[in-house]
């Protein structure tokens, strides 16, 4: 409550403001961070101009504000199929509906997040673009859609923005140089650490468990790591962010298959360095990219795998199943060592659900990590920050880290409200962390779990912990769906259904809903087993279930980590 008003922070009394003159708003759709901090950062440069702006994350703005709103600039990323992130998807809904309201007084501008390997890049920015024009606003930048790499564009059209608004929005207080808090923000959140993405921490491994049976299909790493001295704090719901290095033997293999000698000088970014180091730390090996077949075709002068890149549907399909070897291997060719680094993109840190509290475990952060492993073309392969926490980052090393705060994956305010959550395979990380909190606190609240993994014996992941915790009674309930132990398969779906009757009474009750993990198949198929129990116990049709589990999700009362 520290910043609701930006003009509260600059030092005007509200009317002195409102005289001044208008002010920005600055919106984000965010599913894992990035949004947020550009939004951030353009607020910071304007504010730093003298204007008058705010930050709002989307799930908390209020639509009756839409119409007071002069100068709008929405940051968004784009999710899955097209699909808004979670917290944009009220927004967005109500733009689309008959309630939104006629805005031919704003003034508007729009930046796209999206990854183009995906069919429908930047669909939820272009979607916003488009509704706020047919509804009477006025686009003061032309929208830019950015790919994974986005930081240097990002900051140039921010620069553009806040240049072009600078003459009409400038308020008549002088530029202020305090740091500007708003709600949700890292400085309202209490983080003081000097350490960030930007500037991660180096963290000590203390332990990497396999926590998988020697028989299972899967190889899922409990990960602990030390946090101390770095000032970094963490609540239940939050992401860690790994960086990592790539796999030496991939970096030579990929050296030797373009006859690259590792030693060779690159420039990447303004430094100086190897190709060796380059490939190593700090570029995007195993996954693979649209831009880089292009870029790869151009430079090795590979007629098919320029036809290739031409058709962007076969394009998709065929790099979504590779690493950056695959390509290589299938169309070997030669280039400079300063071609290939640029090439490849730089590599991003992965997020990884933080699966412990500190008020169990301090200064340590917990993970489940499910390594990714697969046979593919005659090949092994290794997925690359997982690869890196298991197989080549010994105990006692360090690797670079950093929080990433998730204000929409909260445990209840009041320790007394129940909660059901939803959290097969390594979906269950956030829910250890909600269980240790809960127990800290001895919070009264009901805690009902559902989990499900291959088979009992060999993937029943925190067993025991979780076991101790339905036998002490944190856990009120423990439902788990050991998909291959019969010969039908079972999931967490299919408990919740069995459970209908209860799950409804738990919703009424004021329950709190999560599910974490996979979001391309799980989270829908729970969606809908959530949909039909409303239905049939709740005396309701497909559309007011519908409205229902909407209402849940504005009262922020179901919330989603899936990926
Ligand atoms: P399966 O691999 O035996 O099909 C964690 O990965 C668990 O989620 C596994 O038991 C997996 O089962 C299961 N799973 C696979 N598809 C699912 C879906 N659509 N909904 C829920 N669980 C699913």
């Amino acid at each position: 409550a520290s910043a609701q008003l930006a003009g509260q922070l600059s030092g005007q009394p509200a009317t002195a403001q409102a005289a001044a003159s208008a002010s920005l708003t600055i919106l984000f759709g965010s599913q894992t961070g990035n949004a947020r901090h550009l939004a951030e950062a353009l607020a910071k440069q304007a504010q730093g101009k003298g204007i008058v702006a705010k930050v709002v994350d989307m799930a908390e703005y209020k639509t009756t504000q839409l119409k007071n709103e002069q100068y709008l600039v929405i940051v968004t990323s784009t999710y899955g199929e097209g699909e808004p992130p979670e917290n944009a998807i009220g927004l967005h809904n109500f733009l689309f509906s008959k309630k939104a309201p006629k805005l031919a007084g704003l003034k508007y501008a729009v930046l796209g997040l999206g990854d183009t390997s995906y069919e429908f890049f930047c669909k939820t920015a272009q979607d916003f673009d488009q509704r706020l024009a047919e509804l009477g606003a006025t686009s003061v930048l032309p929208r830019i859609d950015l790919d994974v790499d986005y930081q240097a564009q990002a900051d140039s059209w921010s620069n553009e923005l806040v240049t072009k608004l600078e003459p009409e929005l400038k308020a008549s207080a002088a530029p202020s140089a305090q740091v500007i808090a708003w709600p949700g923000s890292d400085a309202t959140a209490g983080s003081v650490s000097q350490y960030s993405k930007q500037q991660p921490f180096a963290a000590e491994l203390y332990t990497n468990q396999k926590i998988t049976g020697r028989d299972s299909t899967k190889d899922v790493r409990h990960i602990e790591i030390s946090l101390a001295g770095s000032g970094l704090t963490y609540q239940p719901g939050d992401a860690l962010g790994v960086y990592f290095s790539n796999d030496p033997e991939l970096v030579r293999e990929l050296l030797l298959l373009t006859a690259i000698a590792r030693d060779t000088p690159v420039t990447l970014s303004d430094d100086k360095l190897t190709v060796e180091q380059a490939l190593t730390e700090q570029l995007e090996l195993t996954q693979s990219y649209p831009a880089f077949v292009e870029k790869y075709a151009a430079a090795t002068n590979n007629a098919a795998l320029t036809a290739l890149a031409a058709d962007k549907a076969a394009l998709r399909a065929y790099i979504s199943e590779r690493q950056i070897i695959d390509i290589v291997r299938d169309y070997p060719g030669l280039l400079s060592a300063q071609q290939l680094v640029d090439a490849l993109r730089k590599q991003q840190p992965r997020l990884y659900s933080i699966a412990s509290s500190q008020a169990e475990v301090e200064d340590e952060v917990h993970l489940t990590v499910g390594v990714v492993r697969y046979d593919a073309y005659g090949q092994p392969h290794l997925g690359g920050a997982s690869g890196f926490l298991a197989e080549r980052l010994a105990e006692g090393a360090t690797l670079k880290v950093f929080v990433e705060h998730n204000n929409n994956f909260r445990l209840p305010a009041n320790d007394d409200t129940p909660v059901i959550m939803i959290g097969p395979g390594t979906g269950i990380a956030p829910f250890r962390a909600f269980l240790q909190q809960r127990d800290a606190n001895s919070a009264a609240g009901k805690n009902w779990l559902f989990f499900g993994n291959p088979h009992f014996t060999q993937d029943f992941l925190y067993q025991l912990e979780l076991q101790n915790y339905l036998k002490r009674g944190l856990l009120t309930k423990l439902d788990v769906a050991f998909s291959r132990d019969q010969a039908a398969k079972v999931y967490v779906q299919d408990k919740l259904r069995q459970h209908g009757s209860d799950v409804w009474q738990w919703l009424e009750d004021g329950a709190h809903l999560y599910i974490c993990g996979d979001a391309n198949r799980m989270a829908k198929d729970v969606q809908q087993a959530l949909l039909d129990i409303v239905q049939q116990y709740g005396g309701k049709t497909a559309e007011q279930a519908q409205a229902y589990l909407d209402e849940l999700r504005v009262a922020k009362r179901y919330q989603k980590d899936v990926y």
